[in-house]
């Protein structure tokens, strides 16, 4: 199941970004903004990104952290951190981000090490969800706090039809043209899986978070899991 994750990941990557500024009309910047300044990331912080593909959120926490911070970007897929180191070369001169190839099950790194943690669409795609959000809390410093978005099932039935109709109509013929389809019709079963806003939060607490918050974004098509280490 992981190597068949990855490999999808692996597949994308090239039309990855691309794909996300087409399919979200751009707003996914606007949501990664959020992200990165719930995870409440301040100067000279040591931050973390987990499942950070091609960089995005990585790149928001270095801009926050500043040239005193580092970023850690973590991914299992090697063709998305090449992605995200070229584009790390072309913006940013002397980034403090370091990528790391790992499973984020199972992290390199210490306890309590990192001041502040993004993730984005990492968490629906994890195959343990408490199991990551472990890990996460292993490495974060007491009082540290992680912000995670990703996809959610609105609550009104008629966005959640709307959002089923985008995904089905929309995001998997789009993916098509590119001979990408198997890969993008993923994202309608991970979500109809992915726990709601009320559940992420019950996971996040049985783990050890002492203080766990579920902000819907995009009327609720969207949401940012944000938690705190006690
Ligand atoms: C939808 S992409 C999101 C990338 C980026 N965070 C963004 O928001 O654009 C999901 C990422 O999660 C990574 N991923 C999924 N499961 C993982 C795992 N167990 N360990 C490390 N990376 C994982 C994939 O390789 C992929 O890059």
């Amino acid at each position: 199941m992981t190597d068949n994750i990855r490999t999808i990941f692996n597949r994308i990557a090239p039309v990855y970004d691309q794909l996300n500024d087409w399919l979200s009309l751009g707003q996914h910047h606007v949501w990664k903004e959020m992200t990165a300044k719930w995870s409440v990331a301040k100067p000279g912080d040591t931050s973390l990104d987990l499942c950070c593909g091609s960089g995005d959120l990585s790149f928001r926490l270095a801009r926050r952290v500043g040239r005193n911070g580092q970023v850690y970007g973590v991914d299992f897929s090697s063709q998305l951190l090449e992605i995200a180191k070229k584009r790390c070369q072309s913006q940013y001169p002397q980034p403090k981000i370091t990528w790391v190839e790992a499973d984020v099950l199972s992290l390199p790194f210490e306890d309590n090490q990192f001041d502040a943690a993004t993730m984005g669409y990492g968490l629906r795609n994890v195959t343990d969800i408490q199991r990551s959000l472990k890990e996460l809390h292993r490495v974060l410093k007491a009082g540290a706090k992680a912000a995670i978005l990703d996809f959610h099932r609105p609550s009104n039935p008629q966005l959640r039809a709307f959002q089923q109709w985008y995904l089905g109509n929309l995001v998997v013929p789009i993916a098509n043209n590119l001979g990408l389809k198997e890969e993008y019709a993923y994202i309608s079963p991970s979500l109809d899986r992915f726990p709601t806003g009320n559940e992420q939060r019950e996971i996040a607490r049985q783990v050890g978070f002492a203080a766990a918050t579920h902000y819907p974004i995009a009327n609720g098509m969207m949401g940012v899991l944000v938690i705190t280490k006690a």
